[in-house]
């Protein structure tokens, strides 16, 4: 039974891929946290202030409903949360999964892909979601980062 859970938010594959090799460098399991109503392509379009993605973010109460649970939530000590930075932070889908679970005396460990911004805000905007846990600052990765380079970091919190 794994303590440590991979989640993650991906819209077009890129934090997928880094979940992926995480969960597998650490042996934890991987949860993808999947819109209930996915994203498409026009969705997405952050030129446009009308798309949905521009509309959500915009809306700091906004909880875009998830498609799926995590199974038994209780037995994970620490939780890695993963996503693309939309707007310098963490997309609304992400406080929708804070917000889900009680994780009061969990670890979270975010971690993000983006075009080049950090994480900013991310991490004190989830912690507020989830006063009962030890929300950290979190890394940005590249797609293309090693498995090791995952391990050496993600060992720090475990
Ligand atoms: C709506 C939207 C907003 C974005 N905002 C930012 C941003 O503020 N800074 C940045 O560097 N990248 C931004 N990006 C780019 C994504 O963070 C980047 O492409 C990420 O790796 C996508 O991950 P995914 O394939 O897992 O969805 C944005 C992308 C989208 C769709």
């Amino acid at each position: 039974m794994a303590r440590i859970l991979v989640a993650y938010f991906s819209a077009s594959g890129v934090t997928a891929k880094v979940a992926e090799k995480l969960a597998k460098a650490i042996d934890a399991d991987l949860y993808e946290i999947a819109p209930a109503v996915p994203y498409t392509k026009t969705d997405l379009n952050w030129m446009d202030k009308k798309s949905r993605s521009s509309v959500e973010m915009n809306d700091r109460s906004c909880r875009p409903t998830i498609a799926t649970t995590v199974e038994n939530m209780a037995q994970y000590d620490t939780v890695f949360v993963g996503f693309p930075i939309w707007w310098y932070r963490e997309p609304s889908i992400i406080d929708t999964f804070m917000e889900a679970y009680d994780l009061t005396g969990k670890t979270v460990v975010p971690f993000a892909t983006s075009g080049g911004s950090g994480l900013g805000d991310s991490y004190k905007n989830m912690q507020a979601l989830a006063p009962g846990a030890k929300v950290y600052d979190g890394e940005k990765f590249s797609q293309t980062v090693s498995e090791k380079t995952l391990k050496e970091w993600a060992d720090k919190y475990i």
